[in-house]
């Protein structure tokens, strides 16, 4: 049987999950590849800390990376360190000296994704990167391989495991929004820096990924709108549940009229779609293909083992390979098709729009509003005035028919000039998932 010699850079929370899942499943993975899997080195700044369900002792732990990547005999490298450098100089090396590289860094893949597998292709290695997008979901292994006979309208859903953490616990348990991010960086899903997470960040380096694998297309992360949920006020979480709706961070890419809309924001859905019941850390993606029609991913998408089988997936595939001497293609790595997608700016989308007016209650008020919005092209659906406070500010909310963004915006910014509007309305994109 042949050895595969596997390093690892990085022993955090998924690298951990890499080691206990080759002690746990080794036997059965190696059966299944036909070849024996070592972990032959894993490097990390921190040799000393306790690693819950990990034997220190028994690992080859080194405090330098280059002794993985200078390591001829090591076929498969491992890069679960995170952030932008230096993991990007050592994936380059490491593919610049022939070997294979596995990786769940979502952030460097979205902001240096081309480099890397141009990288790859050059030196004729693969590079998997399952890992990155909705934890461990088979998502782009679906994408890629299930789906190669479809030409994919739309991609949507949720793939941040904190944020839908986030949501569900305000709505559910009513928990105010530090407590709950608290919470979820305990149980280890959110990433080192959390402002990733609720800022939107994560999810957009995840739909560009993504988008890049469905559509055949390049993308900037700087072209993907993205608004987090910093801004959802606990009273917009009520609200929409007294209206039937939900609130939920969705990264969305659907192609149409020849261009791409990506977007990632928060989104509220109606409360009987099947994206408002994924509660807590689970994504959900939908995908609608043209000959597949509909389908729909769900599973963990952050969280130690779930992260760390998406990347036993690519090692495993990967080993097997090498193992029987199968080549990598250059065409397996994500390419640009001749006709790519030109992006179409947000200004163009049309959504409908959830708003909080603060508004005087005062008569004559909710007229001007509503005149606003006339004179923009914008129609309501229903309005509905929470509380009673004559002369005082109190939020007056709407739901509006689909509206095109450029319009909304010129309308909320002529809403909030009028002096009976006390403060900076709110407004939430209104989707029918
Ligand atoms: N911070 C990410 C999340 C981890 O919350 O989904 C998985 O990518």
């Amino acid at each position: 049987m042949n050895e595969i010699r596997i390093g690892l850079l990085g022993l955090g929370t998924v690298g951990a999950g890499v080691v206990k899942i080759l002690d746990t499943h080794g036997a059965e993975m190696q059966e299944r590849t036909d070849c024996r899997l070592t972990l032959a080195a894993i490097a990390d700044a921190d040799l000393v800390r306790e690693r819950e369900g990990i034997d220190l002792a028994r690992l080859h732990l080194v405090p330098d990376a280059r002794q993985v990547l200078d390591d001829p005999s090591i076929q498969i490298v491992i890069e679960l360190i995170g952030g932008l450098e230096p993991a990007r100089t050592f994936i380059l090396r490491a593919l610049a000296a022939g070997k294979h590289v596995v990786t769940a860094n979502k952030a460097l893949l979205a902001h240096h994704g081309a480099e890397l597998f141009e990288q790859a292709r050059r030196h004729r290695v693969m590079l998997g990167f399952e890992a990155a997008v909705a934890g461990g979901i088979p998502l782009l292994r679906a994408v890629r391989e299930g789906l190669p006979a479809n030409r994919i309208a739309s991609v949507f859903g949720i793939v941040n495991g904190t944020c839908n953490y986030i949501l569900s616990k305000m709505t559910d348990e009513r928990l105010d929004f530090s407590v709950v991010l608290k919470e979820a960086q305990a149980r280890g899903y959110a990433e080192a820096d959390p402002a990733l997470d609720i800022e939107g960040m994560d999810s957009a380096h995840k739909l560009q990924i993504l988008a890049m694998v469905a559509f055949r297309t390049s993308l900037d992360l700087k072209d993907i709108y993205t608004e987090g949920i910093t801004g959802v006020a606990h009273e917009d979480v009520v609200n929409a549940a007294e209206l039937g709706y939900r609130i939920k961070l969705l990264a969305i890419a659907k192609a149409s009229d020849g261009g791409l809309e990506a977007r990632v924001h928060p989104t509220m859905i109606p409360a009987q779609s099947p994206l408002a019941a994924v509660s807590g850390v689970y994504n959900a993606v939908f995908i609608s293909g043209d000959n597949v029609g509909n389908l729909m991913f769900y599973g963990r998408g952050a969280g130690q083992l779930p992260t760390a089988s998406a990347v036993w997936s690519d090692a495993l595939e990967i080993a097997r390979r090498v193992a029987h001497g199968i080549p990598a293609l250059p065409v397996e790595l994500p390419s640009v098709a001749k006709a790519p997608l030109p992006l179409r700016p947000m200004d163009e989308i049309r959504s409908a729009y959830y708003l909080r007016v603060m508004a005087l209650d005062r008569p004559g008020v909710l007229a001007q509003v509503a005149g606003i919005l006339g004179r923009h092209d914008i129609s309501l659906v229903s309005v509905l005035q929470k509380a009673r406070a004559e002369g005082e500010a109190v939020p007056v909310v709407m739901l509006t028919h689909d509206a095109r963004e450029r319009d909304m915006r010129a309308a909320l910014a002529a809403i909030d000039r009028l002096p009976v509007v006390a403060s900076r309305t709110t407004m939430i994109r209104v989707e029918p998932a």
